[in-house]
């Protein structure tokens, strides 16, 4: 296979206060430059015999395709994002913008003050989408490879030299605020339309379980930081709880074989949430159980991991 070459997504006369000069070098020398490598790099990868290449060629080999591919998409995002004339976003991505950063101009000051601190260095910043959370971020993209996996990017601004040394020297500031006055707002709110129909990665199902309410650990932190009433039970298997050490600050063990033994002391007019090791069988059995007795009960997502995971509070279990 073959990569194909964009052609130059901006018209560079239309272009504020960038030369053909430097637009020209670097579309022909940079932008064709990582092309030209990645598919040399990707004729060279035919051709290795993958049983007896040496580690080290083959780690050099993948390295630099990641380099040159991640160089060439970046690339055709960066001359896909200038071409107009900067000024005020349209509605749906200034919505977006205020929405994931404040507002539209807090977006801008972290955005240009990444390019600000890149003079002098060299690497890209990016406004990417993330599915998994249905929000935009900038970030950072050093040697064309920190890509945030599963992200979109839709907006990009290369620092590195040969961006903007023909025309600015090493006036990098000059260049960041140059590089905004040609955005192409238009532009960046079709690839974030496009971007945002990309979904989610998929969530755990558990069809055994149906629609049994579950609640997230954070959503438990709160309502226990709010103090709001809440029976929180633990009923991760005995043979679990006398392996691990510690519990969950503010839940309660009950044994989950001897639910009828304990259910008699939870009240019925408070939430209970129960969980255990992980999330799964056992946690969801036994909320099964409570809500056949009538109690309001959830199972915790994630269970106890979950709760480790995201940081919420344990105490030595004596
Ligand atoms: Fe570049």
């Amino acid at each position: 296979m073959r990569y194909q070459l964009t052609p130059i997504h901006c018209r560079p006369w239309l272009l504020n206060a960038l030369s053909f000069k430097l637009i020209e070098s670097h579309y022909e020398n940079h932008y064709g430059g990582a092309l030209r490598r990645l598919n040399a790099i990707t004729e060279k990868l035919e051709t290795v015999d993958f049983d007896t290449t040496p580690g080290y060629v083959i780690n050099g080999l993948k390295r630099e395709e990641l380099v040159a591919l991640n160089s060439t998409l970046l690339h055709e995002l960066y001359f896909a994002s200038m071409g107009g004339d900067g000024g005020k976003p349209p509605a749906q991505i200034a919505d977006a913008l205020t929405r994931d950063f404040g507002s539209v101009v807090r977006w801008k000051s972290e955005f240009v003050a990444m390019g600000n601190a890149l003079a002098g260095g060299s690497g890209w910043v990016v406004l990417t989408y993330l599915p998994r959370d249905r929000r935009l971020i900038n970030q950072y993209a050093s040697d064309h490879t920190q890509a945030v996996a599963g992200g979109v990017p839709i907006l990009a601004l290369d620092m590195y030299e040969h961006a903007y040394h023909i025309d600015y020297g090493a006036n990098a500031k000059a260049y960041v605020d140059t590089f905004m006055r040609n955005l192409d707002w238009k532009a960046v709110e079709g690839r974030y339309e496009d971007a945002s129909k990309v979904a989610p990665p998929r969530a755990l199902e558990q069809p055994e379980f149906g629609d049994l309410p579950g609640v997230a650990p954070e959503e438990v932190k709160a309502m226990i930081d709010a103090g709001k009433p809440v029976q929180f039970i633990d009923t991760r298997p005995r043979h679990f709880v006398s392996r691990t050490q510690d519990i969950i600050d503010g839940a309660t063990w009950r044994d989950p074989e001897r639910v009828q033994d304990w259910v008699g002391e939870l009240s019925k007019s408070e939430p209970v949430v129960v969980f255990c090791a992980y999330g799964f069988h056992i946690g969801c059995k036994t909320a099964i159980t409570l809500r056949d007795a009538g109690f309001d009960a959830k199972f915790m997502k994630g269970g106890h991991s979950g709760w480790r995971a995201f940081g919420g509070p344990v105490k030595q279990n004596v």
